[in-house]
């Protein structure tokens, strides 16, 4: 899906009331404190942006899944806190999100300040796209403007519905999401190479088809591959599949064949007696596995043959890790793969979510161009499917 919306740059917001979507929807310990404000800072630009340039922000989000019920477990309120820290200016926090405290803050907040009202998931109408509500968080501003990536899947009342009332547009964020990743799709320095894993062939089916469409080389890893294993003939042990996407597997293996892209399977599996950190590593050709074997990581030659085919790449996509990476002894894949991207000198695109998390603790994360800050809603990008948060945005 290519995009051409206009951004804050667009507009003239001095003076104005706008309100910001942004997906401050962030990791927490048990005690409420957040473990991970990548997101936040994602936010940052945006938000010093129109500050910057003399407008009132009212920022608003949602935070995890209250399902329309007032839950103070899910409040913004350590949001309110690093915010403040980050832009060095107090961002007061609603009680609400359209009733009286949100109208109150709204009315009074000013040119250069920001406010940021409660989860917006806290509202029944949120998740249901409510044209009542999208209405209502309207009438606070005179500009809508959104920047929350992560929810840009999702169309909802702050995500899409409110765009209907207001002067649209969207953030530095969302921009630099859908230029770098719409490039990538469209016009990919080549090879242009995807690295795909994860559990669920069903969760990727979609993403590798589009992808087999625009890339040169198609690498399937993880816990998906054993499905493309059996569908070859091959013995998986106790590996994880899905017996219902055989024919799927081998549907968009003939379709790499006829496109003249390559298909890159594991050559040998390291596998674990049981699911579990404490099993012990064994490495396996691929296809060859004992029946009481279960494979949890990619082996040592499929490290090779995936670092080869990333070594020489223009653009790389990756999403999805090359096995349980959570075990430190079936995680060697997955940093290998990591690593092989962060050395070579293409454009490295990381899909969000596990891949993220994986490049982040490996402390490879400034190696890479992009790492998306949207999980669900990368994947529905590079699926080629219309994001309603985005869609909803005017035209240049
Ligand atoms: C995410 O974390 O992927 C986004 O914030 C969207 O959250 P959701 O899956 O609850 O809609």
């Amino acid at each position: 899906m290519q995009y051409n919306k206009k951004s804050v740059e667009d507009i003239d917001v001095n003076g104005k009331k706008v309100i910001v979507r942004c997906d401050f929807n962030v990791p927490q310990d048990e005690n409420g404190r957040i473990t991970d404000d990548k997101r936040i800072v994602a936010s940052l630009e945006t938000i010093k942006y129109l500050l910057g340039h003399n407008a009132a922000v009212i920022l608003c989000s949602h935070l995890g899944r209250p399902k329309g019920e007032f839950n103070m477990k899910y409040t913004l309120a350590p949001v309110a806190e690093r915010l403040s820290e980050l832009l060095k200016t107090d961002v007061k926090l609603a009680k609400d999100v359209v009733g009286p405290d949100a109208k109150a803050l709204a009315a009074a907040v000013k040119p250069g300040e920001a406010i940021l009202l409660e989860n917006v998931r806290f509202e029944k109408g949120e998740e249901k796209n409510d044209a009542a509500l999208a209405r209502e968080m309207a009438s606070m501003a005179e500009i809508y403007v959104n920047d929350a990536f992560g929810t840009a899947h999702r169309a909802h009342a702050s995500t899409a519905g409110i765009a209907d009332y207001l002067p649209a547009v969207c953030g530095f964020l969302i921009n630099k999401e859908i230029s770098i990743m719409g490039k990538a799709l469209s016009d990919p320095a080549r090879p242009f190479v995807a690295i795909l894993g994860g559990a669920k062939v069903s969760d990727k089916i979609n993403v590798i088809n589009n992808l087999i469409d625009k890339c040169d080389t198609v690498i399937i890893g993880g816990g998906m591959a054993y499905t493309f294993s059996k569908a070859k003939g091959g013995s998986i042990g106790t590996s994880l599949c899905e017996e219902d996407k055989l024919e799927l597997a081998l549907g968009l293996i003939k379709k790499a064949e006829d496109k003249g892209v390559k298909l890159l399977l594991p050559l040998d599996t390291v596998c674990g007696d049981h699911f579990g950190a404490d099993a012990e590593p064994a490495v396996y050709e691929a296809g060859k596995l004992p029946d009481d074997m279960m494979g949890l990581d990619i082996g040592p030659k499929t490290v090779e043959l995936f670092s080869n085919a990333v070594a020489d790449a223009g653009t790389v996509v990756w999403n999805g890790p090359m096995g349980v990476f959570e075990f430190d002894k079936f995680a060697v894949g997955t940093k290998a793969v990591a690593k092989a991207i962060a050395g070579s000198k293409a454009v490295s695109i990381i899909g969000g979510g596990d891949s993220a998390a994986a490049v982040e603790k490996l402390g490879f994360a400034d190696k890479m161009t992009h790492i998306s800050t949207g999980g669900g809603a990368s994947l529905e990008f590079l699926e080629g499917l219309e994001l309603p948060g985005i869609a909803c945005l005017e035209d240049k």
